[in-house]
């Protein structure tokens, strides 16, 4: 019945009785009790003193599966004896029908005296020590009324009894009751206040414990979430952020400023990915080139080069960015360009970069980069092991370690890693180094100048951060949305 009709029904049940159980009621109208509490609740809303409502709170003994059995078909003891003939029984016979309730009725009928063992003959044999018995747990199974605490307890033991909680509400008619609900207003409206008609209105009460609906919003992807904290970090370090508005840059930016030899594999097709319109990309700074094709092709600079014959139209491929370096190499040599001197720097940036690459579980042909640069007089590594001691610290990482590695446009160059106390072992977070003169005087800047940098993806952090083990949980087509929506807020220095 619709809600209203069970309140009605409710309360011209209570008319006739003095009191009934929310139980009793469930029984009597066929319907489940958790809906006559509900009416109840709502009849409640109309008026406090329409009825009086106690909850009470029962307990009540059951028998368990197995104690049905029992009062229906005998205690295993009962059973056991049964089976035993005058003439006596071998104990392995006895029990190998029985299972486990043969073996417990076995050891049961024995501690209450009806059997014993006759080992006056070979092979021993069960026999009856009495010539009837009386099956005083199946009859007290039938009697759960008249059981005392101590078998109550025994049998609870022997898991023959169980004790089951019951809620219910005891109704009884209120000062106010009336068998007919009258509509309760949910609005207090302008004309019931002018007319002076609200003083005769009933008004629904607040539901206050109402959750109320969800808002409808949006929500940060995890890649997003992180993006702030590691943007939020640099910036309290003190850190301006790089524009990283361009995902196709040309190859002289991404390889060539960096001292990337042409002939290097990461500039294969297998690994880059290289754009066919437009192919070449527009001017370059005519006289930066040239230094870049000198040191590349002859040196300079304190540098041998590489000693191979340097290619504009290579440089000038147009390519989507393997690394936010290019968009590093970009900013320094503006930097260097600055027509007041050389200041000192400090920059980063986060953005998307793209890679030729063999998917799997943990690489997409698409990711993140941060990355993070100082330019300033005189840096050394030291400068570059404190900075990046002090930048994961604020991710809340407090070990690391740095292992030499070579990239083409720093020396020295280092890994770094951290130890992961969930993972129990130490990960790689990152790489790192300070740019070659090779790359930085060609731009610019001047010889007392040093440049460091490091830079580290940003779905390896998220995937941690988040508990996802494959990146297609992450990025792409297969991502719950659900994980997005109800993903916890970001705070990377806060574990
Ligand atoms: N560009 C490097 C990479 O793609 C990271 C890096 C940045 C290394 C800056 C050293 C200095 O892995």
């Amino acid at each position: 019945p619709e809600p209203s009709e069970l309140t009605e029904r409710i309360l011209k049940y209570l008319e006739g009785v003095e009191q009934v159980d929310s139980l009793q009621l469930a029984k009597e109208f066929g319907i489940e009790h958790q809906k006559i509490v509900g009416a109840v609740k709502s009849i409640q809303a109309h008026g406090e003193r329409l009825l009086h409502v106690e909850s009470v709170t029962r307990k009540s003994l059951e028998l368990t599966e197995e104690g049905q059995a029992v009062a229906q078909g005998g205690s295993h003891e009962a059973n056991v004896f049964a089976a035993v003939p005058e003439q006596g029984i071998k104990r392995t016979e006895l029990l190998a029908a029985g299972g486990v309730s043969a073996q417990l009725g076995f050891s049961k009928a024995m501690s209450l005296g009806w059997l014993w063992l006759d080992r006056s003959v070979q092979p021993t044999l069960v026999r009856r020590k009495v010539g009837a018995i009386v099956d005083e747990v199946r009859e007290q199974l039938l009697q759960l009324a008249e059981l005392s605490a101590k078998d109550v307890a025994e049998y609870k033991k022997r898991k023959l009894l169980q004790e089951l909680t019951i809620k219910s509400l005891l109704l009884s008619k209120g000062a106010e009751f009336s068998t007919t609900l009258t509509k309760l207003e949910t609005d207090l409206t302008t004309d019931m206040l002018a007319s002076g008609q609200w003083q005769q209105l009933q008004f629904k009460p607040y539901n206050f414990d109402a959750l109320g609906a969800a808002p409808v919003r949006g929500q940060l992807h995890p890649l997003l979430k992180v993006r702030s904290e590691f943007r939020q970090i640099f910036l309290e370090m003190g850190f301006s952020e790089m524009a990283t508005n361009n995902y196709v840059e040309a190859s002289f930016w991404n390889f060539d400023a960096l001292f990337q030899p042409q002939q290097h594999p990461a500039r294969d097709a297998h690994d880059t990915f290289f754009v066919k319109q437009p192919a070449q990309c527009g001017p370059l700074p005519e006289d930066y080139v040239q230094r870049v094709a000198t040191v590349h092709s002859v040196g300079g600079y304190g540098s041998r080069g590489y000693g191979y014959k340097w290619q504009l139209a290579e440089a000038e491929k147009n390519l989507l960015r393997t690394h936010t370096t290019a968009v590093s190499a970009r900013t320094l040599y503006q930097l260097a360009k600055q027509p007041n001197g050389f200041k000192p720097a400090k920059y980063f940036s986060i953005d998307k970069v793209f890679r030729n690459e063999a998917l799997d579980a943990t690489h997409l042909a698409e990711f993140h980069q941060v990355e993070g640069v100082i330019a300033n007089v005189g840096l050394t590594l030291g400068d570059l092991i404190g900075t990046l001691h002090e930048f994961f610290r604020k991710l809340g990482i407090s070990e690391l370690q740095f292992k030499p590695t070579y990239n083409p446009y720093t020396e020295p160059s280092m890994e770094v890693y951290c130890y992961h106390p969930g993972l129990a072992k130490w990960i790689e977070v990152g790489n790192s180094g300070i740019f070659r003169p090779e790359l930085v005087l060609p731009m610019g800047l001047p010889p007392d100048v040093n440049v460091l940098a490091w830079g580290l993806s940003l779905e390896r952090p998220t995937m941690i951060k988040y508990g996802i083990n494959n990146i297609r949980d992450l990025v792409g087509p297969k991502v719950d949305l659900k994980m997005v929506e109800e993903g916890p807020i970001c705070r990377l220095d806060h574990d």
